[in-house]
């Protein structure tokens, strides 16, 4: 039970790797707070959690809205009385070439995928700062590190994650508060589910491991980054990709 006397918030939490976060950090013992837009969802979730000894409250939150994300955050502050671990795991993705993009498309993913994370984080950061002790993990992704052709506005969100965890990490780092990113590769979930069965028999031709990844292997690289064991890693990127992309 490493994470006993914890609590964890993450958001996007109500399917895939947020999901995959939750139910292990709950497993572990922390007590989670799920921020998703689908009540539904994360009622089940939450029932799901507490149906296997854990500890979970739902937070409806649409990480695109700003008055969300304080009213939200507050309340789960006000519930758990503090908040230990950040999960920002929400993300979308609208596709388009650059020269075709609207900008309506480029908001929406700018501001669910990054702006998002500096709002949570301004909304937690007192907790952390007043006990000492606190983890940010940010979700950013391999397209943040190498680009992506018809995704420049995801890889530039993923990118700006990367830049936000590196100078907060360097903002709070006195203050025992690590600031660490994921970068996922292929991972199966419902944002790769649409991807054509060929598109996908030639990616893994590029993943060393030989598989595409689960949620659960991103869990676990957050667990690990949120965990007493990590306490000396900071600004850091862990690559998630099966090999797709080193050093
Ligand atoms: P998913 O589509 O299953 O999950 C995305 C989650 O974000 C969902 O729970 C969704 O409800 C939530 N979300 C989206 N917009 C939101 C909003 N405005 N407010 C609150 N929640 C919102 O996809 P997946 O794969 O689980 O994605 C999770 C994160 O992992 C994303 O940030 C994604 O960019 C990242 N990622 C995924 C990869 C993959 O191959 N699946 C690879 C690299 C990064």
């Amino acid at each position: 039970m490493k994470f006993e006397g914890r609590v964890a918030l993450v958001t996007g939490a109500s399917q895939g790797i947020g999901l995959a976060c939750a139910v292990s950090l709950a497993r572990q013992g922390a007590a989670v707070a799920l921020a998703a837009r689908n009540q539904q969802k994360l009622d089940e979730l939450a029932q799901q959690i507490s149906t296997a000894g854990g500890k979970a409250a739902t937070f409806v939150i649409d990480v695109a809205e700003e008055e969300q994300i304080k009213s939200g955050i507050k309340a789960a502050l006000a519930h758990f009385g503090k908040i230990d671990i950040l999960v920002n795991n929400a993300g979308i993705t609208r596709d388009q070439l650059v020269m075709r993009m609207k900008r309506a498309d480029w908001d929406a993913v700018l501001s669910t995928n990054l702006t998002s994370a500096y709002l949570t984080i301004q909304q937690v950061i007192g907790s952390m700062l007043r006990q000492r002790w606190g983890r940010i993990i940010n979700v950013s992704s391999i397209f943040g590190q190498t680009g992506q052709a018809g995704q420049a506005n995801y890889a530039a969100s993923k990118a700006g994650l990367i830049g936000l965890t590196m100078a907060m990490a360097r903002e709070v780092a006195s203050r025992n508060i690590t600031v660490n990113a994921v970068a996922p590769g292929f991972i199966e979930t419902s944002m790769t589910a649409a991807l054509s069965e060929e598109f996908k028999q030639n990616a893994v031709k590029m993943i060393p491991l030989g598989r595409v990844g689960t949620p659960e292997d991103v869990a676990n690289a957050v667990s690990f980054l949120a965990s007493d064991e990590a306490s000396y890693i900071t600004g850091h990127v862990l690559n998630v990709n099966g090999g797709m992309l080193m050093g």
